[in-house]
């Protein structure tokens, strides 16, 4: 047996109860991790709250779409990661119902990178979603060098890591953010913080949408929009009135991504915010922490650790 943070009903922090559940055993093509850290990301509160419903999994469920750990045992298809490597992976916990906030975790192992020794995994654990999340998003507009790109919620943690992959692609980054004191930390070339009334200098080719709303008339007329908020976009119709496009994003499990993920904050191009590490068995704590500090940087640690 083992601890899990399950989900009993829809509803609030409350409705989180650390349980006792049977280990999972990998499938022929899964990796058995035992969690060093988890975190918690915006989905993981649209499902608690019943925002969203998982595709696949009856109540109660484990949430969490995110793990760092060390392997304790694989499928019989799997030979190239041993026990005792230390991973990382993203769990797709609204297409498939499986979450990572447990002690011990059973994942396909496509979706599983290894993590560099050297590398302190807990801070680790904010990546997986974020990173594939902004990895994705960057691939799916592959702008190209100096092409203007606006990324709305550039201070949240998709969005810093938005803009840091298109830096490196030499594009010109404007940052939308909400607030002020997010303004810092931003290394983008125009910031935007619309009610101080600040607008892109010019019209942008492309808008990457991690805030969730209507940042179209920001494009140009012909330019692509984006959307990582899949509830929360302009319409088609209002898009066509100007010839723009839009797409809509849905992080996929990659480990092959994360690895180059991981080589990137390795080499210090990409870079992490520093999270607040509270145990699992806080889960009430964290998810408060979560939602009251406007970071939403919380990593969950379990006791065995
Ligand atoms: N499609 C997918 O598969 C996928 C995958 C991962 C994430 N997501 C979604 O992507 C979104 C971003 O995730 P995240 O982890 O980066 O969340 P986050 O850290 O909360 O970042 C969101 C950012 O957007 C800002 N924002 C919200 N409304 C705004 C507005 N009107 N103007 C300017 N800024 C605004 C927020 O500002 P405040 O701090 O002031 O609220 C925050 O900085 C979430 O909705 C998440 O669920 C989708």
């Amino acid at each position: 047996m083992m601890l899990a943070i399950r989900l009993t009903a829809p509803g609030g922090i409350e409705s989180l109860l650390l349980q006792s559940v049977e280990d999972a055993a990998p499938g022929p093509d899964e990796v058995a991790i035992e969690a060093i850290a988890t975190s918690i990301n915006p989905a993981d509160v649209k499902i608690r709250t019943g925002a969203v419903m998982p595709a696949r999994g009856d109540f109660p469920f484990t949430l969490g779409y995110d793990l760092v750990g060390t392997v304790v045992g694989t499928g019989g298809e799997v030979a190239d990661l041993p026990v005792g490597t230390r991973v990382l992976a993203m769990s797709a916990l609204a297409l498939t119902g499986r979450g990572t906030w447990a002690e011990r975790v059973c994942l396909p192992r496509a979706g599983v990178a290894r993590l560099p020794a050297e590398l302190d995994p807990v801070p680790l654990a904010r990546l997986p979603l974020v990173g594939l999340t902004a990895y994705q998003a960057v691939r799916r507009v592959d702008p190209a060098p100096g092409a203007e790109v606006l990324v709305a919620g550039a201070g949240g943690s998709v969005g810093r890591l938005v803009v840091q992959l298109l830096l490196r692609r030499g594009v010109r980054v404007h940052g939308l953010v909400r607030r002020p004191e997010q303004v810092d930390r931003l290394p983008v070339h125009d910031l935007i913080i619309p009610h101080v009334g600040q607008a892109p200098p010019r019209p942008v080719d492309v808008v990457i949408d991690a805030a969730g709303g209507d940042f179209s008339s920001a494009l140009a007329d012909g330019g692509r929009y984006l959307g990582l908020v899949p509830d929360r976009l302009p319409t088609r119709e209002v898009l066509a009135r100007r010839s723009l496009s839009r797409a809509v994003l849905i992080t996929q499990e990659s480990g092959a991504q994360l690895a180059e993920l991981v080589e990137l904050v390795r080499a210090g191009a990409l870079t992490l915010e520093t999270p607040r590490v509270l145990p699992m068995t806080d889960v009430h704590a964290a998810h408060k922490e979560f939602e009251h500090d406007g970071q939403r940087n919380v990593v969950l640690i379990p006791d065995h650790r």
